[in-house]
């Protein structure tokens, strides 16, 4: 089955094909960071405008590339949600016609499992990976740690209480200074600062349970620059490398809890802040000494595309899901209401 998957629920349109017997073909993408960056973050109106202009030349592109007819698509997914609903409308609307015109089925997929799903697409963590593993998803709206015991079964263990990761590292980097989009930025710059130099909470490392907290974080630094208003570039640095540490500390930290609770010794992370290399380092590292394995997609796939989504309409399609010609888009939708995937 051919299967063309759509992204749009944010800054990204991502277009991809995924065959169920030859895997990706291919994927393309258009980023509207450059867009958004003279407003300093994501303008959703202009999102779903820019997704307008950019969808069908993004089609046609890839079509070309894979060498691929219309005719041969099979089936569409699109993000459903969660996301930006003027983001979301774009997206699901041409994949509803597309579809409908075509007379093949359409399905709107989680966001958060295409995500979660991406380490799939590469071949060989595939056949590394069993049910039951436990996911953590780090990206700009979510943080939730979850318990994967199957295609489509998944329970939320813990998940953010206020900012999620990513967009704690989003709203830190404002702070120091840093233009849009914060996170990759601020990454780059901790790589040159001394991370103790600075004593940073970890939130809720210490309670029972494994939901995150990160706002605090946020508010520790702002506090810290309020104390010195002429900050120097190497104390810049080293702040945000001390924020860079106390944010990985308690992914890993909460992420091994949950580990050891559940007696599983398999972790999947994606979502964008998934392409953090402090965060991957100290993950392999203390999963190592723990017995266990840590599982990451390839790079391209850790922040939002269209193969994601792809892959996991695909395995839906498979197994006979499909929605009916009236679509609905979800800008809130809980990961554990999904239903189970059997083929
Ligand atoms: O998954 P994603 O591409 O979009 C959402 O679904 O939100 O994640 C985007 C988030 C942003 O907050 C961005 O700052 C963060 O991922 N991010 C990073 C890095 N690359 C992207 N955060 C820290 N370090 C990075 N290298
Ligand atoms: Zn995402």
């Amino acid at each position: 089955m051919l299967v063309l998957g759509i992204e749009t629920s944010c800054d990204e349109t991502g277009i991809a094909l995924y065959d169920s017997v030859r895997g990706l073909l291919d994927h393309v993408y258009h980023t509207q960071v450059e867009t958004h960056a003279q407003y300093g973050g994501v303008v959703p109106e202009v999102t779903s405008r820019d997704h307008i202009q950019k969808l069908l030349p993004l089609v046609q592109t890839l079509l070309t590339r894979t060498e691929c007819a219309v005719s041969q698509i099979d089936g569409v997914a699109y993000t459903a949600g969660p996301g930006l609903a003027g983001a979301l409308m774009v997206g699901a609307a041409f994949a509803r016609s597309f579809a409908f015109a075509r007379d093949i089925p359409a399905i709107g997929i989680h966001h958060m499992e295409g995500h979660l799903l991406s380490p799939f697409l590469d071949r060989h963590s595939a056949h590394q990976l069993c049910f039951p593993f436990i996911a953590l998803l780090v990206s700009g709206g979510h943080t939730l740690l979850i318990k994967v015991s199957g295609l489509g079964r998944y329970e939320i263990l813990g998940q953010s209480v206020d900012d999620a990761a990513g967009e704690a590292f989003d709203k830190t980097a404002r702070l120091l200074g840093l233009d849009y989009p914060g996170g990759p930025r601020l990454a780059v710059l901790a790589e040159q600062g001394d991370p103790r130099r600075f004593t940073l909470p970890r939130p809720m490392l210490n309670r029972p349970g494994f939901d995150f907290s990160f706002s605090g974080l946020k508010t520790a630094v702002a506090q810290l620059l309020q104390k010195q208003p002429e900050i120097l570039s190497q104390a810049k640095a080293d702040l945000a490398a001390s924020f860079q540490a106390a944010v990985v500390d308690t992914l890993v930290g909460k992420s091994l809890q949950a580990l050891k609770a559940t007696s599983i010794k398999q972790l999947v992370i994606a979502g964008g802040v998934s392409a953090n290399q402090a965060l991957r380092t100290q993950l392999t590292t203390a999963l190592a000494s723990y017995g266990g394995e840590v599982i990451y997609p390839p790079l391209e796939f850790c922040t939002d595309n269209g193969a994601m989504i792809a892959y996991a309409g695909a395995l839906r399609l498979l197994a006979g899901q499909k929605d009916d010609l009236q679509f609905a888009i979800k800008a809130r939708w809980p990961l554990d209401e999904l239903a189970a995937i059997s083929s």
